[in-house]
């Protein structure tokens, strides 16, 4: 399936960059990722023109990197500005290089048009580095699933009463439906779950006696970004912002770039408004988190078994579906636009 390259994409965590280059496959490609000397990200191809040696077992020195091969150097923007040896350079010799930006204790890429990126900008999100908001970035995981079955997944509110029962899941949301709704740049999928008890995570941080009113709000900002706010206030208490950010609420930020077509990268973090500071809660959230990632990557890489196939069997959507049914149809119009550029 087509790669939407016209986005951009969270390709490392910012800690992970620094001086000695990062080899990491995006869109496909193999790139290397580095910091100059003044500390800009960059992203470049990794494979050498000269004879294909891989860029990211080579070194940086003045802002270049050299091959490991035979001492090709390349500038960030991906030319060769040095060859061992030879005073001419041809001009062809060089390397893909995407544009870089950091936000949200990330590095992002264009993979794309340059000419297409314009004014936009990596999402923000209001509540990171807030006071009263303790956050946390997650180990980068790479799923076995293609980017779109991640995406479905992260529209489907309906698999947590299911897949989750143990971690973020709770089964009596599983017949509450659900709201859709669309911009041309987002789809959000939510309910609420009226005087339920809280799920294990809200037990252990949100200090409830009784019963709770919880929400999901599963939020996609097109092409790759899943944003979910979730949380929970005693029941039939006001469910304006002030009050749901005095209870328990997190935040769960997730960018998703393709690694290739079956597999993709997952770079997250989470916000709570809950232990602010508090490291070992932070640690514990980390692993709950993970359990819960582990849950979904058994189910989607047995799925993209099945579904990565040419021959795969038809699917038969359903009235849970109606987030998926919109997600599929805005990333089919994006795949479609960038085809005709
Ligand atoms: S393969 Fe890179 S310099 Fe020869
Ligand atoms: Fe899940």
């Amino acid at each position: 399936m087509q790669m939407i390259r016209n986005a951009w994409s969270a390709v490392a965590r910012s800690d992970e960059l620094g001086e000695r280059p990062l080899g990491r496959t995006l869109f496909g490609e193999a790139m290397v990722l580095f910091r100059t000397a003044d500390g800009t990200p960059v992203a470049l191809g990794a494979v050498c023109p000269h004879k294909s040696a891989p860029l990211d077992l080579g070194a940086i020195t003045n802002n270049r990197i050299a091959c490991p091969y035979h001492g090709l150097e390349f500038d960030p923007a991906g030319r060769c500005v040095h060859i061992p040896g030879q005073e001419h350079i041809p001009a062809s010799l060089r390397v893909a290089s995407w544009p870089c930006i950091e936000a949200l204790g990330l590095v992002w890429a264009w993979p794309g048009d340059p000419a297409r990126i314009g004014a936009t900008r990596p999402p923000e999100l209001a509540q990171f580095g807030a006071p009263g908001w303790t956050y946390f970035h997650g180990q980068t995981s790479l799923f076995p699933a293609a980017i779109d079955r991640v995406l479905d997944n992260l529209a489907d509110p309906a698999h947590t009463s299911f897949v989750h029962a143990r971690t973020i899941g709770g089964a009596d949301a599983a017949c509450i439906p659900l709201d859709v709704s669309e911009t041309p740049d987002s789809i959000t999928i939510s309910r609420w779950i009226e005087n339920s008890r809280p799920v294990p995570v809200m037990a252990t941080y949100g200090n409830f006696s009784g019963t709770v009113d919880r929400w999901q709000v599963y939020h996609l900002r097109l092409p790759n970004i899943s944003v979910v706010d979730f949380g929970a206030i005693p029941t039939a208490a006001p469910r304006d912002e002030a009050t749901r950010d005095r209870y328990y609420r997190t935040y769960s930020f997730a960018a998703l770039t393709p690694a290739d077509a079956h597999s993709k990268h997952y770079f997250w973090l989470v916000l709570r408004n809950f232990a602010d500071g508090d490291v070992e809660v932070s640690a514990q959230m980390h692993d709950a988190y993970l359990a819960t990632f582990a849950e979904d990557i058994e189910l989607l890489a047995r799925i993209e078994a099945v579904r990565g196939h040419e021959h795969a069997p038809a699917e038969n959507l359903l009235g849970i579906d109606r987030g998926t049914i919109r997600l599929r149809r805005a990333l089919a119009a994006r795949r479609a636009a960038e085809q005709h550029d």
